[in-house]
């Protein structure tokens, strides 16, 4: 049997030393050139593609083709290949093992075949005989240790292969096989992250929602109670004034219930208001935007200035909430870290974006520590301020250090035509 297998033969150093330095030389410039053409390549296809274009751009008068499994059948089929007939292609289908790509397969060792007419173990000897095939290297095709498929590459001439064609074939195949472990790894990290987004979109979708419900139970079940007892007691309080009695201790009593009261009517409507963003349904994004910054920044004494060149009115309800959210967090963190003086806020419209500006000019902070949630929790407010901007399809840009206030950026991408915005899709 005319087969070579270098891997196999002690002699193989003694034969690979006997390669000329053009060889040599031919060998690594190809090398160089598959490795230029797949390098930066992240889809299976398009690496196996330029891996062949360069395997038959140097052997030219071969034919051949890369040959897969298939993850259902388990058997090699081509995947790609080069000037195959379609017989080869349609009756080229391997169980591990079955001719020579599946015994190349199954033993993970490559095969320099001088005269395939003369190999007894071809799968399909007919086929190869009318194809004219002669002599043959394949080689295998391995990923993290396993062979995911082979490279055949054929010669229909009676010139023969030479030990620097299969030494080349062998290397082309090495690295074709990380870059395909490079491909699957990266195709396991893409799906992982697409199954994150996913998660994040429903949690925040669900917790949008719960808030909502939360906010209407407390409305009607809560708030507007609290509020008829506040004023009962409003009215309690006007009727004991005008009634002469020694018991101070009752009408003092009366008063504070009352103020209580309406303490407590204030707190679950602010409660209310943080949940479900009030006059969103009604006036838009720019009137909840005013009245968040009324009731929680001036009275911390933070001068608010706005700039508002776009007022968002036509906006959809869920695009204007999941913004009404992103300003609240950037606000909120304000309130509660910046101890600035002043604050701006500033919304644009361009063509097919809105850009949304708010700055402050308090002590900032190292932006560059919150690129994730930290271990004891900090971080989660800029994380959710970031993902919803990302299920915005949008960008998200913390400006920040010590002593140099903090500025955050949103952009969201919009439909062009206003008249689309209304169908546009907030999964991103
Ligand atoms: N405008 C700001 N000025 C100064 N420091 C800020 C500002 N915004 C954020 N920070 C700093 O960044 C940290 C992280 O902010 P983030 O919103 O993620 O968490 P948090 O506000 O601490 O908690 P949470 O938002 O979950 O209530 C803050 O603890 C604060 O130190
Ligand atoms: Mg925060």
């Amino acid at each position: 049997m005319n087969v070579v297998s270098p891997r196999q033969s002690k002699s193989s150093k003694r034969e690979a030393g006997s390669i000329s330095e053009g060889e040599m030389y031919a060998c690594f410039s190809a090398l160089s050139r598959i490795s230029k053409a797949i390098s930066g390549l992240r889809d299976l296809d398009a690496i196996l593609k330029a891996g062949l274009d360069n395997i038959f751009e140097i052997m030219k008068d071969s034919v051949g083709g890369i040959m897969l499994f298939d993850k259902q059948t388990r058997l090699l089929y081509y995947h790609l290949h080069h000037k195959l007939s379609p017989r080869i292609i349609s009756h080229m289908r391997l169980i591990s093992g079955e001719g020579i790509a599946g015994k190349v397969a199954f033993t993970g060792q490559p095969m320099l075949i001088e005269d395939v007419t003369l190999e007894s173990e071809t799968a399909h000897p007919d086929i190869i005989v009318k194809e004219g095939f002669h002599s043959c290297i394949s080689v295998p095709l391995r990923a993290r240790g396993n062979v995911v498929g082979v490279i055949n590459v054929i010669n229909t001439m009676q010139s023969k292969f030479s030990k620097s064609d299969f030494l080349m074939l062998q290397a082309i195949g090495d690295q074709l096989g990380l870059a395909i472990e490079q491909a699957n790894l990266y195709e396991q990290l893409r799906s992982g992250r697409e199954r994150y987004r996913e998660l994040s979109r429903r949690v925040i979708t669900t917790q949008e929602e719960e808030r909502r419900k939360v906010a209407n139970n407390l409305q009607d079940k809560t708030s507007d109670k609290i509020t008829a007892l506040a004023a009962t007691l409003q009215s309690l309080v006007t009727v004991s004034e005008k009634i002469e009695t020694d018991e101070i201790d009752f009408k003092l009593k009366l008063k504070q219930s009352h103020a209580l009261a309406s303490e407590i009517a204030m707190e679950l409507n602010s409660m209310i208001e943080s949940l479900r963003p009030p006059f969103m349904d009604t006036l838009g994004i720019i009137q909840a935007i005013r009245h968040y910054v009324e009731t929680n920044v001036i009275p911390s004494g933070i001068e608010v200035s706005f700039h508002l060149e776009y007022d968002g009115a036509d906006l959809p309800i869920e695009i204007a909430t999941r913004l009404f959210r992103v300003v609240q967090g950037v606000i909120g963190n304000i309130i509660q870290h910046s101890k600035a003086k002043n604050a701006s806020i500033s919304m644009q419209r361009y063509d097919d974006e809105l850009v949304l500006r708010i700055s402050d000019d308090g002590r900032g902070f190292d932006a560059g520590q919150f690129t994730r949630i930290q271990e004891n929790g900090r971080g989660a407010g800029l994380f959710s301020i970031k993902e919803h901007t990302r299920l915005l399809g949008g960008r998200c840009a913390v400006q920040s250090s010590p002593g140099q206030g903090t500025h955050v950026t949103i952009t969201i991408p919009l439909a062009k035509n206003p008249e689309n915005i209304e169908n546009q899709n907030i999964t991103a």
